[in-house]
C-alpha cells in the first residue's frame, strides 16, 4: 500500500469542462444523485430497468436471486453474448467499423460489425466441429490480434467459458491454469510481436502441453510465419479450419447465469483464483458503465491500451464497447516500439477520442517527456481514463494538462477482476473530479468504507472498502472452489463483500483508493501474489526460505523485492541471483521477475515462527525499521537485513 499523503483531500475539487457536460449522458450531480436514489430505494427495480439495454431472446421474471453469497441476476432470462455483441448492430451498423486493428510493424486491418459476426460465426462453427459443447472450457493463449476477440466472442457464441492467460505467462502457470480449468482446446498462435521481436508463444504452450492431459487439440494462428514445432494429430491451423467453416451459426439462447468465462488472478495464497463471471449480468454492467462512464457516442473513436490478457481488456476491450455497438482502437505491441510517440501517433491516425490506459503508462508518458507527444495532432481526444492502481495526483495532473489539454475530463476507475466492470469512478459530465481519487461509487453500488467490525470510518479515516449489496457483474465463484469464494470475499467482514483495499471517505464523500491490504502486488498495474512468487522461489533447489514484499517505484507503481535465505552449503552469488530471477521467469512469468533479491542468513519471525512481511516491507522500502518489534524472535536480524543487497551493482 502506498503512502498516503492526507493533504490531497483538501484540495478542491475540479468541475467537469462545461462544454463537455452539455453533451454528456449524465450531465450533472443532481442527475447523478436521482439515479443514485432510485437505486438505493428499488436496486433490482433499477438494474430491471437497466437491462432492457440487452437483447434479449426471453426476458427475465426475476431480476435477483441472492442467497449469501451467491447471486442469480435476471432469473429466467435467455440470450447468447455474441448476439448482443455483434448481430443486433448489423441492420443499422453493419458497415460500421467495429475493430481497428493495428500491428507492431504498422500493418492495419479492418473489421465492420459484418465481417466481426462471420468471423465468428466461422470460428464458433470451427470450435463445435471439434466437439466444444456449451459448459465447455477453451484455453486461449494469444498475442494482441483480431483472432484472439474472435476466439472469446466464437466461445460466447457457443455457451463455451473461455479462460484468457496473458501472454507474460510462462509453460508452468498456463499448464496450471489448464490443469484447473479442464480445458480440451487451447488456442494460441505461432508467436507475437513485441518490440520487433518474436515471443514464441507456440514453444511455450507446447511446453505447457506435455503437462496437460485434458488438451486434446490446439489451433494455432499463423501469426510470424516462424519455424514451430508441429504434433500432427494435435496441432492444427486457424486459417485452414476457417477456410472450410461455414458463416452461418445462428446465436443459441443461453441462460442468463451461462458461465462466460473463467480469468485467473492472484490472491493471497500460492494458487491462482479462476475468477468465474457468468453472461447476463455481467455483460449488462460492462455496457452500462462503457456508455456511463466514458460518456460513449455513435461516433466515438474508441482505444482502451489494455492487454486482452486482464479483466480490463475482457470487459472495456471487448464486451463493454462491442455490446454498445463502438468503433474500437486495438493495437498489438509495445508504447515505445519503434519510438516513445507510438500511441500519441495512432491516436492521432485513426482520431481516438476516448483513450483509457493504466496509471502506469501515465507515469512512463510523463517521464519520456512532453517532446513526444507534442509532435503529434491529439486534439481529436475528449475523454481519458486511468485504471489499475492508485494514480498519484502529480501524474493525474500532467495527463490532464498534457494529454487532456486541460479539454478532457479524467475518469480514474477503480474495479477488480471480481467486480467485472467499473464501480467506482466519476462520470465525465458530472462529477468534479479531484486528481488521485476515484470519486464516486456508481449508481447501483453500495460501496463503503469501514472498520473490521463493519463500522463506517470517519472521514480522514483508513478503513477497508467493501460492497454492502450484490452487483450484477459480480463474479459468481472461484471456479472449483466455492468455499474459497466464501472465504475470500464474504466472510472477512460478514455479509459483505470484502474487497482487500484500504480506503478512506472524504467529507464529500468521495472514495480513496489506497491499495492492497492483503499479499497482492501491483507492478504497472499487473496484479500478481507475493505468496506465489516466493512458492516459485522455495522451488529452486538452493532456497530453504523466501519472502516477497512490495516497495514503491515511481513509474511502475510498486516493484517486488524478495528476501531469500539458501539451504546449507549455498552460497549467495551474482549467478544465483540471476537464476532465481530466471527461475521465477520460467513458473510464472517474465512479468514477476523481482527487482531485487536480497541474500539473508534469517528471515525475521515472531516466536510461532510466522515470517514478519511488515518489517520486511520496512526494510525493503526504507532501509531499516522503526515500527514494533516486540513481538520478533531475534532481533538482529534486521540489523543483518538492513545490510544486505539486492543489486548486483551495488
Ligand atoms: C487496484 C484491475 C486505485 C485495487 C481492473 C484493486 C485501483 C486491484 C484502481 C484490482 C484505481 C484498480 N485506483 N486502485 N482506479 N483500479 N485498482 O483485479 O487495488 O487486476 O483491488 O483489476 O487494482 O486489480 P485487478
Amino acid at each position: 500500500m502506498q503512502e498516503f499523503d492526507p493533504q490531497v483531500l483538501n484540495e478542491p475539487p475540479i468541475p467537469p469542462p462545461e462544454e463537455f457536460s452539455k453533451r454528456a449522458h449524465v450531465r450533472s450531480m443532481e442527475e447523478y444523485e436521482e439515479m443514485r436514489a432510485h437505486a438505493e430505494r428499488d436496486p433490482e427495480g433499477f438494474w430491471g430497468e437497466q437491462a432492457k439495454m440487452l437483447h434479449w431472446f426471453e426476458p427475465p421474471k426475476k431480476i435477483l436471486e441472492w442467497d449469501m453469497p451467491h447471486a442469480k441476476w435476471f432469473v429466467g432470462g435467455k440470450l447468447n453474448v455474441s448476439d448482443n455483441c455483434l448481430d443486433r448492430h448489423l441492420e443499422e451498423n453493419g458497415n460500421k467499423p467495429a475493430l481497428l486493428w493495428e500491428a507492431e510493424d504498422g500493418a492495419t486491418l479492418q473489421l465492420t460489425y459484418t465481417e466481426l459476426q462471420e468471423c465468428v460465426c466461422k470460428f464458433a462453427n470451427v470450435l463445435s466441429g471439434l466437439g466444444v459443447k456449451a459448459g465447455d472450457s477453451v484455453t486461449i493463449y494469444m498475442p494482441m490480434i483480431p483472432e484472439l476477440p474472435i476466439a472469446m466472442l466464437a466461445c460466447a457464441r457457443i455457451g463455451a467459458v473461455h479462460s484468457v492467460i496473458f501472454g507474460g505467462f510462462s509453460a508452468i502457470a498456463i499448464a496450471d491454469r489448464i490443469a484447473d480449468s479442464k480445458s480440451k482446446i487451447l488456442i494460441t498462435a505461432d508467436g507475437g510481436y513485441r518490440r520487433g521481436k518474436v515471443i514464441p508463444l507456440k514453444e511455450m504452450a507446447d511446453a505447457a502441453l506435455l503437462n496437460c492431459p485434458t488438451v486434446e487439440k490446439s489451433i494455432v494462428v499463423r501469426r510470424t510465419n516462424g519455424k514451430v514445432d508441429w504434433k500432427e494429430g494435435r496441432d492444427l491451423w486457424w486459417h485452414e479450419l476457417v477456410e472450410k467453416a461455414s458463416k452461418e451459426c445462428p446465436a443459441v439462447a443461453f441462460d442468463s447465469e451461462q458461465p462466460l468465462f473463467i480469468l485467473y488472478t492472484s490472491g493471497t495464497t500460492g494458487k491462482p483464483k479462476g475468477v468465474m463471471h457468468t453472461s447476463a449480468g455481467y455483460l449488462l454492467q460492462c455496457q452500462w458503465s462503457t456508455r456511463l462512464v466514458f460518456d460513449l457516442r455513435d461516433d466515438d473513436i474508441y482505444w482502451c491500451t489494455a492487454d486482452i490478457g486482464w479483466v480490463t481488456g475482457h470487459s472495456y476491450m471487448v464486451y463493454g464497447p462491442l455490446a454498445n455497438g463502438a468503433s474500437i482502437v486495438m493495437y498489438e505491441g509495445a508504447p515505445d516500439f519503434p519510438r516513445r510517440d507510438r500511441f500519441w501517433e495512432i491516436v492521432a491516425r485513426y482520431k481516438v477520442t476516448i483513450f483509457y490506459s493504466s496509471a502506469t503508462a501515465v507515469r512512463a508518458f510523463m517521464a519520456w517527456g512532453n517532446e513526444w507527444i507534442d509532435k503529434h495532432d491529439i486534439s481529436s481526444l475528449r475523454l481519458l481514463g486511468t485504471v489499475g492502481e492508485p494514480i498519484n495526483p502529480a501524474a493525474w495532473k500532467w495527463y490532464s494538462q498534457v494529454i487532456g489539454k486541460g479539454r478532457c475530463p479524467i475518469v480514474d476507475t477503480w474495479w477488480q477482476t471480481e467486480t467485472g466492470s467499473i464501480l467506482i469512478s466519476p462520470l465525465p459530465g458530472a462529477t468534479p473530479t479531484k486528481p488521485g481519487c476515484a470519486t464516486r461509487p456508481l449508481p447501483g453500488v453500495a460501496a463503503r468504507v469501514v472498520t473490521m467490525q463493519g463500522e463506517t470510518v470517519k472521514p480522514g479515516e483508513t478503513g477497508y472498502l467493501i460492497i454492502e449489496r450484490p452487483w450484477p457483474s459480480m463474479l459468481r465463484t472461484i471456479y472449483g472452489d466455492d468455499e474459497r469464494y466464501r472465504r475470500d470475499y464474504w466472510s472477512r467482514i460478514p455479509g459483505v463483500y470484502f474487497t482487500g483495499d484500504a480506503a478512506q471517505c472524504d467529507k464529500d464523500n468521495y472514495i480513496w483508493v489506497l491499495g492492497r491490504v492483503d499479499d497482492v502486488i501491483k507492478v504497472a498495474g499487473h496484479r500478481l501474489s507475493s505468496m506465489e512468487i516466493e512458492s516459485a522461489l522455495v522451488s529452486h533447489p538452493a532456497v530453504a526460505e523466501a519472502a516477497v514484499v512490495a516497495k514503491p517505484d515511481e513509474i511502475r507503481g510498486e516493484a517486488i523485492v524478495a528476501f531469500v535465505t539458501l539451504r546449507s552449503g549455498q552460497n549467495p552469488s551474482r549467478e544465483l541471483r540471476a537464476a532465481l530471477g530466471e527461475h521465477i521467469a520460467m513458473t510464472i512469468g517474465t512479468i514477476a521477475r523481482p527487482s531485487e533479491v536480497r541474500f539473508a542468513d534469517l528471515l525475521p519471525k515472531t516466536r510461532s515462527g510466522k515470517i514478519m512481511r511488515r518489517l520486511l516491507r520496512e526494510v525493503a522500502q526504507k532501509g531499516g525499521v522503526s515500527g514494533d518489534t516486540t513481538t520478533l524472535e531475534d532481533l538482529s536480524v534486521i540489523e543483518k537485513l538492513a545490510h544486505t543487497r539486492g543489486h548486483d551493482e551495488e
